[in-house]
């Protein structure tokens, strides 16, 4: 194998997406009928509270997710590979890491304790046909390299030798080392600091224009999302409620649950007071509820069809919202936008004043 770079974004296309996980309750819905495409050469950010289910929707792109869960419905074609649901064995090992390059949630936890990261990563590029090992390793260090480490040390280290902001940088490299040309990243920046955050960040975003990647990253961070990524689909309750370019999507948030998330941020500049936290929890697993919308519990805008009827899906220019409201105002008004409050001048606003953020951008 060559590790040079070829420019060839796949296209990711998810279709109904459903994955339940076996409880003492019976199978139950994590997320359920997700429809999202992932552009090729784009980044999207996946932003939602705890329990939202990103982490499962990232696992499906890998068909990784495990016992007692389960992909229950659905597909996931990825250019190139098909539909990754119906892989099995060794032609779904080949697939992880050479095509798809991932860091799970949690992957500063993840290394061998036992093996050094460089005899991880040998053992990596054997496991996928890599003739030029030494290729594979100059790879790694460049990628150590540039993310602000001494990659010949790092290499030469164990897990305990390495910090947890180190461990995570690792997971990076060792999801982008095989040069696949689809990324998934889930959180994989929670151990650092914010500086170094933005820093890594940033480097991700390097690499991705270089290759030519198509890329996944979820965080909590809505600053995170407006820095980094091209588009965004924001999940609550097992579904992706609202989707679209970032500059749309936190420029003139549709959903309820949007403007929840953008007005619960604090300002750093002006009025601290401002920010509003989003009333009420997020469902679990047992208590989404079956019929109707998953957020309605929490919505202002509640009406009585969001008790019974599944929102529909309603395409706003570029973006899409799953909303009864958002419906009702398109053909109220021939617009979609519903009362509001927040937008990318907030999170702007929030990040930009830790000097971490460049976003610009105007509030329509
Ligand atoms: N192995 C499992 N067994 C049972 N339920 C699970 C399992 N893994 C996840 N879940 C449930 O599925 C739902 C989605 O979880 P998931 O980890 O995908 O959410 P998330 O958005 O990634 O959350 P976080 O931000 O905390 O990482 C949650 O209700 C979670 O409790
Ligand atoms: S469908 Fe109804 S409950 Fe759900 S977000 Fe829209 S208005 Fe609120
Ligand atoms: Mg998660």
């Amino acid at each position: 194998m060559s590790v040079t770079p070829e420019k060839k974004a796949p296209g990711v296309r998810v279709s109904g997406l459903s994955v339940v996980y076996r409880t003492s309750a019976g199978e139950l819905p994590a997320i359920s009928g997700i429809d999202l495409d992932l552009v090729p050469g784009t980044i999207t950010g996946v932003v939602g509270e705890s329990g939202s289910g990103k982490s499962t929707l990232a696992l499906s792109l890998l068909n990784a997710v495990q016992p007692p869960g389960r992909i229950s419905a659905g597909s996931v074609e990825i250019d190139g590979l098909g539909d990754v649901v119906k892989l099995r064995g060794e032609e779904l090992r080949k697939a992880r890491g050479r095509h798809i390059g991932y860091v799970f949630q949690a992957a500063q936890n993840s290394l061998n304790p036992l093996k050094t990261v460089g005899k991880q990563l040998l053992d990596l590029g054997r496991s996928h046909d890599v003739a030029d090992l030494r290729g594979l390793v100059r790879e790694a260090k460049d990628l150590l390299g540039r993310m602000g480490m001494d990659g010949a040390r790092v290499l030469d280290s164990h897990q305990h030798e390495l910090s947890g902001g180190m461990r995570q940088r690792v997971g990076i490299m060792l999801a982008l080392v095989l040069n696949a040309h689809l990324v998934v990243l889930d959180e994989p920046t929670t151990a650092l600091d914010m500086i170094t955050q933005a820093t890594i960040l940033r480097i991700v975003r390097e690499v991705h224009e270089e290759r030519g990647l198509t890329t996944l990253v979820i965080t909590h961070d809505l600053g995170v999302v407006a820095e980094v990524a091209d588009r965004l689909a924001v999940m609550y309750g097992g579904q992706v409620v609202e989707q679209g370019p970032t500059m749309e999507v936190l420029g003139a948030p549709r959903h309820p649950y949007t403007q929840g998330l953008l007005r619960a941020i604090p300002r750093l500049v002006g009025d601290i007071d401002e920010a509003t936290a989003l009333p009420g929890r997020p469902p679990t697993l047992g208590t989404i509820p079956e019929r109707g919308c998953v957020f309605r519990d929490r919505c202002v805008l509640r009406m009585d069809v969001c008790e019974t009827e599944k929102p529909p899906v309603v395409s706003l220019g570029a973006s899409i919202a799953l909303c009864h409201a958002v419906e009702a105002a398109a053909d109220r008004d021939g617009r979609a936008d519903i009362p509001r409050a927040g937008g990318l001048q907030e999170v702007v606003g929030a990040q930009g004043a830790t000097g971490v953020h460049e976003v610009r951008g105007e509030q329509p």
